[in-house]
């Protein structure tokens, strides 16, 4: 992690500190589902769009990265914005995520797969995640990417069995370059 976390910090370093990312359109169109109450979990928050646009729906937002420069540039959106965030530097590798604590968990351009069983009791029953990252057909236009850290057709639909799909483009065939889902835990009955 460590040799990984020193090539992110250095790729945020060279970033214009003033730039001004917007969230990612999925999370835009599910605006609706955002509806602010409690908390919202940004994993691999990098530079915080993403998180302050939770900050903004009205959770109370949380950001882990293990970029000490992402989360830097991270806090500086959310003070632009002028929104609160709280925000970590962890290894996601070895960090315990707290069960069940979470009404939205997130989760952009960002793919460990031991990670999944811990993501997925991170979400209160109710809750929701959203889960974007890059799919097979990445690999073709980026040679030298690690084929691990790509999605594979309906690989988040298995991971979520069980769990509400509100929308998925998770498909065989797919028509972009990463794949995504937005899916609700059912509540325990
Ligand atoms: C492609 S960036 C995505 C950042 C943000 N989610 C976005 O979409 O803009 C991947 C992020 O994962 C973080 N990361 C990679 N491996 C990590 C690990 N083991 N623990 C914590 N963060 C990690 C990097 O520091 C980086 O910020």
């Amino acid at each position: 992690m460590r040799a990984d976390s020193e090539r992110w910090d250095a790729r945020y370093r060279e970033r214009d500190p003033d730039r001004v990312d917007c969230p990612d359109p999925l999370l835009v169109a599910h605006r609706g589902l955002l509806d602010g109450h409690g908390r919202a979990l940004d994993v691999a928050c990098g530079a915080g769009a993403n998180l302050v646009e939770l900050a903004r729906r009205g959770y109370e937002a949380f950001g882990l990265d293990g970029s000490i420069e992402g989360l830097r540039l991270a806090r500086r959106a959310a003070d632009r914005a002028g929104v609160s965030v709280s925000l970590a530097a962890v290894d996601l590798d070895r960090f315990a995520l707290p069960r069940g604590w979470f009404q939205v968990v997130t989760v952009f351009r960002y793919l460990s797969r031991g990670l999944v069983p811990a993501l997925r009791d991170a979400v209160a029953p109710g809750g929701v995640l959203v889960y974007r990252t890059f799919n097979v057909r990445h690999l073709a236009r980026r040679s030298g990417f690690a084929p691990h850290f790509v999605l594979q057709p309906g690989e988040l639909r298995r991971w979520l069995e069980g769990w509400e799909t509100i929308a998925v483009d998770d498909e065989a065939e797919p028509a972009g370059y990463d794949s995504w889902i937005v899916a609700r835990r059912l509540r325990d009955r």
